[in-house]
């Protein structure tokens, strides 16, 4: 594995991954741990940040801190991205966020963009995408490459199930993308979908049974 490929290996994640999976999890579920995921992910993905050291003074006495010394953006992928960004938020709440909407066809697999807001004005530091599926890795490449095209100079990914496929797609074409994983699963099906994932991301989030 590439060292740009970094995967969860804390048992909390391992805890988070297997409710997501289980398909009797409910939607309730599903949202929390895939948000509680995204923080665990965002936090390992952001170990690099700069900072910028300032004097603060405690009760008692004033000493050195640092907060972070970078504007910092989220690209949730829509649908199914939204559910990782408000976590995320917590621990950042001044980061922006520009949504990308894109869907893939059922046929051809290939993504499909019907939405996308980026601001005119310079591209922040550092961008993260957010999604939680990389399957042929279709979305994921045309998502980096928008940002790329925007001017965005520094990409990250964060996912929580990855086919082998995806990541070799994603890393192919896109060398300097760091890639943060929850897990890298088998295979995928003949419908695309990752197996053994979590079936279909959006609508265990926001609209399934
Ligand atoms: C899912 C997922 C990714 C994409 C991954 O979105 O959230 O965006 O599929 O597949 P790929 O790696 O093969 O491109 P989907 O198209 O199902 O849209 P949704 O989030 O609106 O349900
Ligand atoms: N999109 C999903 O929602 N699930 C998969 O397994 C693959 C793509």
């Amino acid at each position: 594995m590439r060292e740009t490929v970094h995967v969860l290996s804390h048992p909390l994640a391992q805890s988070f991954l297997t409710d997501i999976r289980d398909k009797d999890s409910d939607r309730a579920v599903v949202r929390s741990r895939i948000r509680a995921l995204s923080v665990l992910l965002f936090y390992e993905a952001t170990r690099d940040l700069p900072q910028e050291t300032m004097k603060v003074a405690t009760p008692l006495a004033e000493t050195t801190g640092a907060h972070v010394g970078a504007s910092v953006g989220l690209v949730p992928i829509l649908r199914a991205g939204l559910g990782m960004v408000d976590g995320i938020l917590e621990f950042l709440p001044e980061a922006r966020v520009y949504h990308l909407g894109l869907f893939r066809d059922e046929k051809t697999l290939e993504p499909v963009e019907y939405y996308s807001r980026f601001s005119e004005d310079k591209p922040v530091d550092i961008v993260f995408v957010l999604d939680p599926m990389l399957a042929t890795g279709g979305s994921a490449c045309v998502a980096v490459a928008r940002l790329k095209k925007w001017g965005a100079k520094k990409v990250k990914y964060l996912g929580l199930f990855a086919a082998p496929e995806g990541i070799r797609k994603l890393s192919e074409a896109h060398h300097d993308v760091e890639i943060y994983l929850g897990a890298i699963d088998s295979h995928l099906n003949n419908r695309g979908y990752i197996v053994p994932g979590m079936g279909d991301a959006g609508d265990r989030q926001f609209s399934g049974e």
